[in-house]
C-alpha cells in the first residue's frame, strides 16, 4: 500500500490527466443525484477486503460516482452560494495534500503557515482592522462563527460574575442558520431582531432595551451579517459598532459569503464599520475563489482568541518550547490537526495578484446587475428589491411555489442549471421567490438569458 511500484505509477498518470482535464473544463456536465441504491446497484461493494483495485475504482468514480454530484462552478450553478475555484488553487490544493504538511503548528508546518498567514495579512488588511488584528483558516463559516463565539463567551466568562449564567446573543433573522446552529453548541440563547432586510443600531437598540435585567446581564455579544446569505444584505456595521462599544458587547460580523466584496471598490463602503468588529468570519471558498474547505476567522485582538483556544497536553508542551516558537493555527480556532487550506489562495494571491481578485469579484456584483436589468425588461418577471451584492430576488408573475419547484429540477434534469427558490417576506407573507447568486466570473450574459427564459 506504501510502495512505490508500476500500478501506482500508473494510476498517478491517471490522476493527474483527470485533475488536468477536470481543471481546464469550462463547462463541466451538470450532475445529479442518484438514489443510494441506484448508486449502489450501479458501483456494486467498493470496499472489500482484498479491494477492488485502483484502475476500477476510479473507473466507477468517473464513470458513475462524479456524474451524481452537481459541479459547484458550473457556470449556470446560481444556487446557495456557488463556487468558482481558481485553476491555480485547485492545482495547489493538490499540491498542498501530495506535500502532507500539519498545519497546527509552526513546529511541524512553519513554510505553509507561513504562506497561509501571507494570505491572511492580505484578508486583514481588507477589512481595515488595526495593524495586531490577525486570524486563521478554519474548515468553513460554521467553524469560524464557532470559534470567535468561543472566544467571546470565553472572554465575558473573565467577569467571574459571568461565570455560572448561560451566555445570550442578539442577531436578526436575516443571519445564516449556523449562528443558531453554533450557539447550540456553545449553549448560549438566541435573540432575532426580526427582519431579513437590513438591522439597524435603531433595531438593536430597541431590542436590547426590551430585555428584562437578567437577560441584559447575559447578553454578551451582536452578531451582524457581511452580506446575507438569501438576499446579500449588510447590516448597518458602523451603527452597530456604536451600540456594541456603548454596551460594552463583542461584535462579531458574519462575512463569510459577503467578505469578498471587501476587495471590490464599487460596495467597499458598504462594510463601513466592520474595522470596529471583535471577530470577523470570511469564507474564501466562497466570493474568494478557494476549494473547499477554506473559511477564516479573524479577531481585533488574537490574544483572546488564543486563551480561548489554546489546548495544553503533555504532548503538547514542546510546540510552546522555544525552539519551536511561531505561530500555531490550532490555538485560535476549534480544530487541532489541519490541513494547511489557506495555501491553494495563498498561491493562486501569489500567481495572479489581488488586483485579479478584484476584478473577479466586481465581475459577481456586474452579473448581479445585469441580470436586474434583464428582469426589469422582462415583463414576467419583477424584482423584488433592487440586486445586492451578487444576489438577485425576483418573481415570476403569476407563480406558485410548485411552480418554482418544478422549475428547479426542469432545468436540473435538463442539465441546463441548478438556480433554486426561497422564500422572502412580502406584506408579512413570506412569499416563494426565485434568486440568483452569482460568484464564478465565467457567467456570461447569455447564461443568464437561457435560464429566463425557462421562465416563459
Ligand atoms: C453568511 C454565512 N455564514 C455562514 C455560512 C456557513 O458557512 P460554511 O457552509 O462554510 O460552514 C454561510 C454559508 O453559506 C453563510 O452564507
Amino acid at each position: 500500500m506504501h510502495n512505490v511500484d508500476i500500478e501506482l505509477v500508473e494510476m498517478t498518470l491517471d490522476v493527474m490527466k483527470y485533475a488536468i482535464n477536470r481543471i481546464t473544463n469550462t463547462s463541466p456536465e451538470l450532475g445529479q443525484p442518484k438514489k443510494e441504491e441506484e448508486l449502489r446497484k450501479l458501483v456494486g461493494e467498493t470496499v472489500t477486503a482484498k479491494g477492488i483495485g485502483g484502475e476500477k475504482a476510479f473507473h466507477l468514480f468517473k464513470d458513475v460516482l462524479v456524474k451524481a454530484t452537481v459541479p459547484i462552478d458550473h457556470p449556470r450553478h446560481l444556487a446557495f452560494v456557488p463556487a468558482a475555484p481558481t485553476r491555480a488553487a485547485i492545482m495547489f490544493d493538490l499540491v498542498t495534500s501530495a506535500s502532507s504538511i500539519h498545519g497546527a503548528y509552526w513546529m511541524e508546518g512553519a513554510g505553509g503557515i507561513f504562506c497561509e498567514n501571507e494570505a491572511m495579512k492580505w484578508l486583514v488588511s481588507l477589512t481595515g482592522l488595526p495593524s495586531e488584528a490577525f486570524g486563521v483558516f478554519t474548515s468553513g463559516g460554521t467553524a469560524a462563527n464557532l470559534s470567535a463565539m468561543v472566544t467571546a463567551r470565553e472572554y465575558w466568562r473573565r467577569n467571574p460574575d459571568n461565570l455560572n449564567e448561560k451566555a445570550l446573543m442578539i442577531t436578526s433573522a436575516g443571519a445564516h442558520s449556523s449562528i443558531k446552529a453554533m450557539a447550540k453548541v456553545i449553549d448560549a440563547d438566541v435573540l432575532l431582531v426580526e427582519t431579513e432586510d437590513l438591522m439597524s443600531a435603531e433595531d438593536l437598540k430597541r431590542k436590547i432595551a426590551q430585555l428584562e435585567g437578567h437577560q441584559r446581564k447575559r447578553l454578551f455579544a451582536i452578531v451582524a451579517t457581511g452580506g446575507t446569505t438569501n438576499a446579500g444584505i449588510i447590516d448597518d456595521l458602523d451603527g452597530i459598532a456604536q451600540v456594541c462599544e456603548q454596551e460594552k458587547l463583542w461584535f462579531h460580523v458574519d462575512a463569510a459569503y459577503g467578505g469578498g466584496a471587501l476587495a471590490a471598490d464599487s460596495v467597499r463602503h458598504l462594510f463601513k464599520g466592520i474595522e470596529r468588529a471583535d471577530s470577523i468570519t470570511i469564507d474564501p471558498h466562497k466570493w474568494l475563489f478557494s476549494p473547499y474547505d477554506c473559511g477564516a476567522v479573524i479577531y481585533k485582538n488574537p490574544e483572546l482568541a488564543k486563551a480561548a483556544h489554546a489546548q495544553e497536553g503533555s504532548y503538547l508542551e514542546i510546540f510552546k518550547d522555544e525552539g519551536a516558537q511561531g505561530f500555531n493555527p490550532a490555538d485560535y480556532q476549534i480544530q487541532l490537526t489541519r490541513r494547511v487550506r489557506g495555501l491553494p489562495l495563498w498561491f493562486s494571491l501569489a500567481m495572479n495578484g489581488t488586483d485579479r481578485y478584484k476584478w473577479a469579484v466586481e465581475m459577481g456584483i456586474k452579473l448581479a446587475n445585469l441580470a436586474g436589468k434583464l428582469i426589469e425588461e422582462n415583463t414576467d418577471l419583477e424584482l423584488i428589491r433592487e440586486p445586492s451584492l451578487s444576489c438577485v430576488l425576483f418573481r415570476r408573475k403569476g407563480w406558485s411555489p410548485d411552480d418554482y419547484i418544478n422549475w428547479t429540477y426542469k432545468n436540473h434534469n435538463d442539465g441546463l442549471a441548478l438556480v433554486t427558490p426561497t422564500k422572502w417576506i412580502v406584506n408579512n407573507k413570506a412569499e416563494t421567490v426565485a434568486r440568483f447568486c452569482f460568484i464564478n466570473p465565467d457567467t456570461t450574459k447569455e447564461d443568464i438569458t437561457v435560464i429566463l427564459d425557462t421562465m416563459k
